[in-house]
């Protein structure tokens, strides 16, 4: 079992993030401390941590607002803390900006990859036990068909301009391992979903648009299919790995756990009218809309686990519907937070993904 002190913890102000911070600090018999280094983008929101870290010292918690593409500034942080671990989540993460603009995935999720890799190969030379954790997806290996999974060792298949970033970032971290024996670990993770996820993925689009009264916009014909992993889970996975895990190894982490968008959005209308004490449990799906599909729309994602189950003792720790009612009361208890999401970008973003479709 490895123990850190010092763990760079990149876009730890974002949605998996703030929710392994929060888990790490509050739940873990971790002692040390955790730095932060976080841009701050759209995504990215001080308040998801606000209340755990609010009160700590510096021994235990620190904010540096660093972009992971200024090599000077990466270069320094390692020396001042003196890093023993680098758990790295940054990255521009929505498929459907990544249509409209791939050059900020680009930037972000491939130079930004290679700039923390180059700063830690430099202080790899006196440290070799450091440990790289690389924070991936399952967009990666590409679109299933109606049967099938991705395996650790399924070839890469990236079909978006955010996929093929990643791929790039996950190609560039193994290179590193092999080319100059830096101490990584890796995970491809299958769709999160919990509280604090910004409104633009599926789930929290859907919750505010149904507080709103709103359309629930359904790409295509809604039968694409996605795996669902709470991000508890994720981020327990991810534990386990940067403790226990291989060196040098991948490690799937999956939600066994298969919907179709469509299916997905009217147990949410059902989960919603129950919570909200509609006494029709069908009450919100009328706001159900078909809207043009995404470009490129990869149809089916899945995921084998069985490594990290097998290896590492990891399991899900609960079921979809025990999830989904705990991210949904989540949100109607935190109409702050969401309130304080919709600044200017958010309501751009809806303005120009949603009126083209
Ligand atoms: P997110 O978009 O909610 O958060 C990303 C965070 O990274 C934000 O805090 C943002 O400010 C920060 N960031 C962006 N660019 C930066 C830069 N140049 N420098 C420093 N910080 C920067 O993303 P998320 O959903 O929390 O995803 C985290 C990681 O997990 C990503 O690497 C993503 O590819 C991966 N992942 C996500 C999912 C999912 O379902 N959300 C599933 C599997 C894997
Ligand atoms: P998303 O949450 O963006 O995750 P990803 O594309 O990375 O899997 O989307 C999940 C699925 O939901 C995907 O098939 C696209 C679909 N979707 C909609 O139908 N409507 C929406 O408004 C959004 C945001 C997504």
């Amino acid at each position: 079992m490895r123990n850190f002190n010092n763990i760079i913890v990149t876009g730890g102000s974002g949605f998996i993030g703030a929710n392994f911070i929060r888990h790490i600090l509050s739940d873990t018999d971790f002692a040390g401390r955790i730095i932060n280094v976080d841009k701050l983008t759209y995504a990215g929101n001080p308040e998801n941590l606000q209340d755990v870290v609010g009160g700590i010292d510096e021994s235990r918690y620190v904010f540096s607002r660093t972009d992971i593409c200024d090599y000077d500034a990466i270069d320094s942080l390692f020396a001042k803390y003196n890093v023993d671990c680098v758990i790295h989540f940054a990255a521009e993460s929505h498929v459907d900006r990544s249509i409209h603009g791939p050059g900020e995935f680009v930037r972000t999720n491939i130079n930004g990859t290679f700039t923390l890799l180059e700063a830690a190969r430099k202080y790899w030379a006196d440290n070799k036990e450091t440990l790289f954790h690389h924070v991936s997806t399952d967009e990666v290996f590409g679109s299933l068909g109606e049967t099938g999974y991705f395996f650790e060792d399924t070839p890469y298949d990236p079909r978006s301009p955010y996929s093929a970033s990643k791929a790039s970032s996950d190609h560039l971290v193994q290179a590193y391992h092999h080319t100059y024996g830096l101490n990584i670990t890796m995970s491809n993770c299958t769709n999160n979903y919990g509280p604090y996820q910004f409104p633009e993925k599926l789930i929290p689009v859907m919750v505010l648009n149904i507080l709103a009264g709103k359309d629930l916009p359904i790409y295509g014909d809604g039968q694409n299919i996605r795996d669902w992993l709470y991000v508890i889970d994720h981020n327990t996975a991810i534990w386990d790995i940067v403790t226990k895990g291989r060196i040098g190894e991948t490690y799937n982490i999956g939600g066994e756990n298969e919907w179709t968008n469509l299916d997905l959005v009217n147990s949410l209308c059902e989960i919603m009218a129950e919570l909200t004490g509609k006494d029709n449990k069908d009450f919100y799906k009328k706001l159900i809309t078909y809207v043009k599909d995404r470009l490129g729309h990869d149809r089916r994602y899945a995921i084998n686990c069985d490594k990290i189950k097998g290896e590492l003792g990891w399991k899900q720790s609960v079921t979809f519907a025990e999830g989904l009612k705990e991210t949904l009361k989540w949100y109607l208890e935190n109409d702050e937070w969401i309130e304080n999401i919709k600044s200017g970008s958010y309501l751009e973003w809806m303005d120009k993904n949603y009126e083209t479709r």
